[in-house]
């Protein structure tokens, strides 16, 4: 049978939420989002200023009459024209993923939205609330999580080779603030990151801890269900948390530790996992995105690579080079986007659901709950419970 793809007979429309000409991760966002044809991106909102919004979209490749002022306008347009949006991406500040995330559920959309989801646990519940009240799909960018070889290691794990989980290590180690930058230039990123009523509860947990905390989840199939933590700034008089390290106890009694850090002088984008069960260990490293190290005890270690032909077809499919030749972050963004494509797509066509591994909404608010965890226990100096999701379908799912 054709793909859902052939059969759908479009892309779907998307529009975007931030992501303006100069941003971080703008680019990342619609060069993932039409990799692969699923999406098109056919509208936006760019700047919280509409002038600059208007006059962005067409530098982006975006028709000006689809370059809207705000937020709530390109949701009531984009609502009477036949070829409307079908869903939204969001890569604003992050004290706005909330407000607009639960204006595009409210209005019919699906959303692929950034992380942090909100700015606290009862936010992301809420819209996990809305997004199965409206019957919407919610994916959030935890990139590192849609490489084949992170998938890999999660199919390890789920099919038991190295038995009983014991131990995970995961670490996320840079340097952005590793220098005083409140000190020099700033420009609007920064003026949103350094300002805690704007980037989150925990800065350094906003911007790399989560991700770091959905890896572990992610592979082990399992949510933390326990923390004790040290949380705080290291560089003196910073009014933003700059360092978290925490040990971590994930459900069943599996343990761990976790570090996340955005003033490590010298650091690059290095976030590791490794994963022990009682046969042997798994390893991976951004550094070599591509591999993957299994080492079972009383046997040579050896590196499984993206686009092994031992590797099971779901996870061959997660890549679209043969081995050797770099794939990176965006082609992890587009296994997001164009899984949450073809679980559309699927339900449209009225065919079965596969369980498509990309991450959702459910486990944006497991981050939530974790980084409140990860506070609390500062506070209070010891183990603190994670708050479980509300009628979350499965521990670790996605
Ligand atoms: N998944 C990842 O790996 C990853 C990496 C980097 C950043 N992020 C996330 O992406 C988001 C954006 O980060 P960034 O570093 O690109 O920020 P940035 O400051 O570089 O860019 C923000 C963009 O949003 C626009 N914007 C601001 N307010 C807006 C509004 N109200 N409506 C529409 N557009 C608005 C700005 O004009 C700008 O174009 C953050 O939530 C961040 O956590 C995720």
């Amino acid at each position: 049978m054709a793909s859902s793809r052939a059969r759908f007979g479009r892309a779907l429309r998307l529009g975007m939420i931030g992501g303006g000409p100069g941003s971080w991760i703008g680019r990342m966002h619609q060069g993932a989002a039409t990799l692969d044809g699923f999406w098109n991106v056919a509208a936006g909102v760019f700047s919280s200023d509409a002038k600059r919004s208007k006059a962005a979209g067409p530098e982006l490749g975006i028709d000006a009459s689809r370059s809207y002022a705000n937020v709530e306008e390109m949701i009531a347009v984009e609502r009477t024209r036949p070829d409307g949006i079908d869903a939204v991406a969001i890569m604003t500040p992050n004290d706005t993923h909330y407000p607009y995330a639960a204006a595009a559920l409210d209005g019919g959309l699906d959303v692929i939205a950034d992380k942090p989801v909100s700015h606290d646990f009862a936010q992301a519940c809420d819209l996990v609330a809305r997004t199965r009240a409206r019957g919407r799909l919610f994916a959030v960018t935890h990139g590192y999580a849609a490489y084949p070889m992170t998938r890999y290691a999660r199919h390890l794990v789920q099919a038991g080779e190295l038995g009983a989980l014991r131990f995970l290590q995961v670490e996320y180690i840079q340097s952005g603030l590793a220098v005083r930058v409140e000190d020099g230039p700033q420009n609007d990123r920064f003026r949103w990151l350094l300002d805690p009523r704007r980037s989150g509860l925990a800065l350094v947990m906003s911007a790399i801890g989560c991700h770091a905390q959905h890896l572990a989840c992610f592979v082990a199939g399992r949510d933390v269900a326990r923390v004790c933590s040290d949380v705080g700034a290291v560089v003196p008089g910073r009014r933003v948390i700059d360092h978290v390290s925490a040990l971590v106890e994930f459900a069943g009694g599996v343990h761990g530790t976790f570090t996340a850090m955005q003033a490590a002088a010298g650091g690059e984008n290095d976030i590791r996992l490794r994963v022990c069960g009682e046969r042997g260990m798994l390893e991976w490293s951004h550094r070599d995105c591509s591999y993957l190290r299994i080492a079972m005890q009383g046997e040579p270690a050896r590196i499984a690579g993206r686009g092994d032909p031992f590797l099971p077809p779901e996870i061959v499919s997660g890549g679209r080079a043969p081995r050797g030749h770099p794939e990176g972050l965006l082609h992890a963004f587009a296994n997001i986007y164009g899984e949450l494509a073809q679980h559309r797509m699927a339900i449209s066509l009225g065919d079965p659901v596969p369980d498509f591994p990309y991450p959702k909404i459910e486990a944006g608010a497991h981050s939530m709950a974790f980084i409140e965890a990860c506070l609390t226990s500062q506070a209070s100096g010891g183990w603190v419970a994670v708050a479980p999701n509300p009628n979350r379908a499965s521990a670790g799912a996605g």
